[in-house]
């Protein structure tokens, strides 16, 4: 098939902020509602169709089809195998997604090295950087390079060619942004190309049984012809995630055709590049002050892995207008129901006091088993008293001020237990139903008042004002 009989003479425009296609050109996106987004490209026929010249494939009854259970491949480097759900999968297209400088070239550059040790063969594909600009990289990361096949190249025909020369055991394409078909008229990195650049790789992967991994950018505003167009088409979307400040870096799943979502990997950035971090909670917990006023230690859940986190609060008298509420790391109307309950269940006086919360190392929390935790660090900073630091904190608040359970109370306790915590305060619902950890001793409460009340110590102010 060559190139003119591919592309059919269609015009669509395609808007690039959303993707959708009109057959003709919008002022305004109907989908997304942005003003001027809608860009030229000449259509090229999707892929299914474009393969109208194989033999056509009857129905199978299911119980026929036979599944040859192919191996992962396991790397050196566990926390990427957890994410994947247990190791790559041969034949699937995996995107790796972040922001600009975040770290994904240097995550595949040393999954490259690393598969060259199980099959001899990888073809690294440099659509953004020089061959020099990686191999500098590659120095400071100690890779050698044997068996790494470097290509700067940005078209996707020319770079398949040499993929298909070279047959390797894996292949990755750094950024897909960055390539492009020439049959489309469409710019590199405009969302007609990137969709159908990242459709072309997944037929590959699929006829060669050859994994692929795809970096894509997202940017702050929105992922403009991004990672988040694509999810629908590729196997697993990744995104490497992190505070530029930070060194940790966290790598989430996000879609998985082959396991569980929510898994995380957790990362550090050193000078060698990402190293794995085997105790994540250890290091959220490294930085905790010894006077923990507003600070309190919850077991959260990241996909399968409990995490131990630490969750900050300050509260300050409102000294012009509105009380402010700010919410680092968890939900906004989260922090303002909790508030909500602690003035009118527990009593405390809220409404003049601006409330700041805050998950340390750059953590986003989005489950309610954090709201006790929330609560419990408010009313240690309104209070000014600190809570007992022997104590980690669990359970979700109800509206009427009652303690509910949350999922794997047990596997959050003995995280808990894991990393020395003498305590752990949940919700008295839950203790019923677990069998509890050794090294820990479990204290309940049914409602966030009483929560409150076991969980925080005498306070430096006069006891008088402080009853509830
Ligand atoms: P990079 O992989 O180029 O990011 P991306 O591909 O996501 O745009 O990572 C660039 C950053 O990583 C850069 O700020 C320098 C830092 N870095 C290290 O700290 N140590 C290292 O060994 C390497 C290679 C990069
Ligand atoms: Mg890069």
């Amino acid at each position: 098939m060559n190139k003119a009989e591919r592309a059919t003479p269609r015009t669509i425009y395609i808007c690039q902020q959303c993707g959708r296609e009109s057959l003709q050109w919008l002022g305004r996106c109907p989908s997304c509602q942005q003003w001027n987004t809608f860009v030229e490209t000449r259509a090229v026929a999707p892929v299914a169709a474009r393969g109208s010249s194989r033999p056509a494939k009857p129905a199978r009854e299911l119980s026929t089809v036979t599944v040859t259970t192919q191996d992962r491949i396991i790397l050196p480097l566990n926390e990427f195998n957890r994410v994947l759900g247990g190791g790559i999968v041969p034949g699937s297209l995996v995107l790796v997604g972040g922001e600009p400088g975040i770290g994904k070239s240097t995550l595949l550059l040393q999954v490259s090295a690393m598969m060259t040790a199980i099959h001899n063969k990888v073809v690294y594909v440099s659509g953004e950087e020089t061959e020099r600009q990686v191999k500098l990289r590659a120095e400071r990361l100690g890779i050698g390079g044997n068996g790494l096949f470097l290509l700067a190249e940005t078209d996707l025909d020319t770079i398949l060619e040499q993929v298909e020369a070279l047959s390797p055991g894996m292949v990755v394409v750094d950024s897909v942004q960055a390539v492009s078909i020439s049959d489309m008229e469409a710019s590199p990195g405009s969302i007609g190309q990137v969709r159908e650049c990242t459709s072309r790789l997944m037929q590959w992967t699929k006829s060669s049984g050859v994994p692929v991994f795809v970096t894509g950018h997202v940017t702050k505003e929105g992922a403009i012809a991004g990672p988040k167009t694509l999810e629908h088409i590729v196997d697993v979307v990744l995104y490497l995630e992190g505070e530029h400040f930070s060194a940790h870096r966290l790598l989430r799943c996000v879609k998985n055709r082959f396991g569980s979502t929510n898994e995380i990997g957790v990362f550090e950035m050193k000078e060698q590049g990402l190293a794995e971090v085997a105790n994540p909670s250890q290091i959220f917990l490294s930085q905790r002050g010894n006077d923990p006023v507003g600070s309190v230690v919850v077991p959260i859940l990241e996909g399968s892995r409990p995490l131990l986190v630490e969750i900050q609060a300050l509260t300050n008298p409102t000294s012009f207008g509105q009380p402010r509420r700010t919410a680092n790391g968890i939900d906004f109307n989260r922090l303002l129901l909790i508030t909500a309950v602690l003035s009118k269940r527990v009593g405390l006086k809220l409404g003049n006091q601006d409330v700041m919360v805050n998950v340390t190392g750059g953590l986003k929390i989005d489950e309610p088993a954090a709201d006790l935790g929330i609560a419990l660090a408010i009313a240690s900073s309104f209070r000014d008293s600190p809570i007992d630091p022997d104590f980690a904190v669990v359970g979700e608040v109800g509206l009427s001020g009652e303690l509910r359970s949350v999922t794997q109370l047990e596997r959050r306790v003995n995280e808990a237990a894991r990393l020395g915590f003498k305590r752990c305060l949940i919700p008295r619902s839950g203790a019923r139903v677990m069998s509890v950890p050794q090294g820990i001793q479990i204290v309940t409460a049914a409602t966030l008042r009483e929560a409150v009340r076991l969980g925080i110590l005498p306070g430096k102010q006069d006891a008088a004002d402080l009853t509830i």
